[in-house]
């Protein structure tokens, strides 16, 4: 008896911990502008593969709002690519171009859901 309440007791304790840390939050982006985050997104040259509104296009996938990388993900990705990408330098874009540049990314519209647009619905 006494076993069964210790495991059950070790097992609430286990559930609890990775209660918490799956509520960790992720941790905050920098504050960035999204204006001044625009404008490097267009002279860097970042839409030339990833579209004017980040949308994706033929050479590079959509990077945002929505799938959107964290930012320590994506500045890790924009420093060393695995694939197509060049790499970007910290002299080329500094921390504060990225976070700016970031909040760009997290300001732009979001698509409407598939079921909202009517010639996206499936007929029955
Ligand atoms: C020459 C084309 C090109 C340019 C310019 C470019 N990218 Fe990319 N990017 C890609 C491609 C292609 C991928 C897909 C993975 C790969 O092949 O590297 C990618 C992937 C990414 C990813 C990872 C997406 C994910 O979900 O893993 C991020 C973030 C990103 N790009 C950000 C940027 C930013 C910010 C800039 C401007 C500073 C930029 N890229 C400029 C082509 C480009």
């Amino acid at each position: 008896m006494l076993e069964r309440v210790a495991a059950s007791a070790a097992f609430v304790a286990v559930i609890g911990l990775t209660h918490a840390i799956a509520q960790q939050p992720a941790p905050a982006a920098p504050a960035g502008n999204a204006k001044t985050g625009q404008a490097l997104f267009m002279k860097i040259g970042c839409y030339q593969c990833h579209g004017n509104e980040a949308q994706g296009g033929a050479a590079g996938p959509r990077i945002g709002p929505s799938p959107m990388l964290s930012f320590q993900a994506l500045s890790a990705y924009v420093r060393a690519p695995r694939g197509e990408m060049p790499p970007y330098t910290a002299r080329v874009i500094s921390e504060k171009d990225l976070a700016d540049i970031y909040a760009f990314l997290a300001a732009l519209p979001r698509p409407p859901a598939v079921e909202s647009v009517p010639l996206l619905k499936l007929e029955p």
